[in-house]
């Protein structure tokens, strides 16, 4: 078999073999085929796509370049979600709690932030004490106890896709959506869970910007994942501003106990008891939608779920009397009001900004070696919809300086007014089964 001829074949629309494309894949990660034909490659894939059993064959060869996590060690169904990656998104700890209240294990490999959206881990971090590096056997002893752990990924998962995402960037092919699907659910399987839920952002704060792209990325990982063996949802959620009034890593910590608590913040509520339902059922916890949705929302009034929140970070070694008390949690020096020099409705509110603003104060990395300083971020005050004037107060700065200059004019850029009153954005725009 040549890699010349299966570029050939794929530039002219052909549907590849099994066996072309795993010698693909397995060639370019062993280094026997060069960076020149696997660009070559991606660009022939961005143009023709691929079918879904070519993408399902080209995902399974990814996870197969590398370790999977054995996770039958654990006892149930295990339910796995991931988030394409939106500002203010602290959903994971909303969502592992109020499934972990249902009964249903968690076991999730988390990341890093690195640009406008924070990181899993990172956030967790902000909790004093809590460990993300564990061994093994030790993830799986709290899932199995607690059935919620969040753990640093480990193991060399779906190399194929490191390497050839790393190529994809400097050769304009991120795009292509089979690339991306097969991208993001080579580590998702590899990480071993039964069934998967996924977040596909839309909107200006999102990677897929248009519903008509992330519905096709969220049909292609859902077949993928079907076609693979786990059972596997997509929910298309708005990232159109950023998800929740709290942005940086204390603060999200802070927003997702106080939901966890029942307080009211519609869409991160929302988002989460969707997510959440939509796990539990594909456990086979309940019946149906409505069931889970019944039981997750009566979690939350019964103090289960806040319960699950505090054994979790417990048993990470986190300091519990912080979201007890979420004051304990680090604060930063300063608090800067923005205020707004327009008045109307707020009609856009770029979350990619706001993310950038809150890394300009330190709660991300700008380069992958940054440290984060856990006690800054941002509260929104207004959101897309709400009345605003002259000199109302649109964000809060929470700074270690005193005068943040350059996040205080990117807020400003990020929002947008109008004069008629505008709507709340949809929220969840579709479920893909
Ligand atoms: N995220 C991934 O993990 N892979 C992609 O290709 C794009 C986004």
């Amino acid at each position: 078999m040549r890699m010349v001829d299966i570029i050939h074949s794929k530039r002219d629309g052909q549907e590849l073999t099994d066996n072309e494309i795993q010698f693909f894949v397995e060639g370019y990660t062993k280094g026997e085929i060069p960076d020149y034909q696997a660009s070559a490659f991606m660009m022939a894939v961005y143009f023709q796509g691929m079918t879904a059993r070519e993408t399902a064959v080209l995902t399974q060869a990814m996870v197969d370049s590398g370790e999977t996590i054995d996770l039958s060690a654990i006892e149930g169904h295990k339910v796995d979600k991931h988030s394409t990656g939106g500002v203010g998104d602290k959903v994971t700890f909303i969502v592992g709690p109020l499934v972990a209240s249902a009964g249903v294990p968690v076991a999730k490999m988390s990341g890093r932030g690195l640009g406008h959206t924070g990181g899993t881990l990172d956030k967790l971090e902000a909790i004093s004490g809590l460990q993300i590096e564990m061994s093994k056997e030790q993830f799986i002893e709290n899932v199995n106890k607690h059935k919620l752990a969040v753990a640093g990924q480990t193991g060399n998962l779906a190399p194929a896709d490191k390497k050839l995402y790393a190529l994809r960037d400097v050769t304009a092919t991120v795009e292509a959506i089979p690339l991306i699907a097969g991208s993001i659910m080579s580590k998702k399987l590899a990480s071993g869970a039964d069934s998967i839920v996924l977040d596909v952002k839309t909107g200006s704060g999102a990677f897929m910007k248009t519903l008509e792209d992330s519905e096709s990325l969220a049909k292609e990982m859902v077949a993928i994942g079907n076609n693979l063996g786990r059972k596997t949802v997509a929910i298309i959620s708005d990232m159109n501003q950023p998800l929740g009034y709290e942005v940086g890593n204390a603060n999200e910590i802070k927003e997702a106990a106080a939901i966890l608590q029942g307080a009211d913040v519609p869409d991160l509520r929302e988002l989460s008891l969707e997510i959440a339902s939509h796990m539990t059922v594909l456990a086979d916890a309940f019946s149906d939608y409505a069931e889970a949705r019944k039981t997750l929302e009566e979690n939350i009034g019964n103090g289960k779920a806040f319960d699950a929140f505090r054994s979790f970070i417990e048993a990470q070694g986190g300091d519990v009397s912080m979201i007890d008390d979420t004051d304990k949690l680090p604060q930063a020096k300063h608090h800067i009001d923005v205020l707004s020099d327009e008045e109307g409705f707020v009609s856009e509110i770029d979350a990619e900004s706001i993310g950038v603003a809150a890394m300009y104060l330190g709660a991300g990395r700008a380069t992958k070696d940054d440290e984060i300083n856990h006690a800054v971020g941002i509260t929104l005050k207004k959101k897309i919809g709400d009345a605003v004037q002259k000199g109302d107060v649109l964000v809060t700065l929470h700074a270690d300086t005193e005068t943040p200059e350059d996040s205080i004019q990117k807020v400003k850029q990020a929002y947008r007014f109008s004069q008629e009153k505008t709507e709340r954005p949809i929220l969840i725009h579709k479920v893909i089964t």
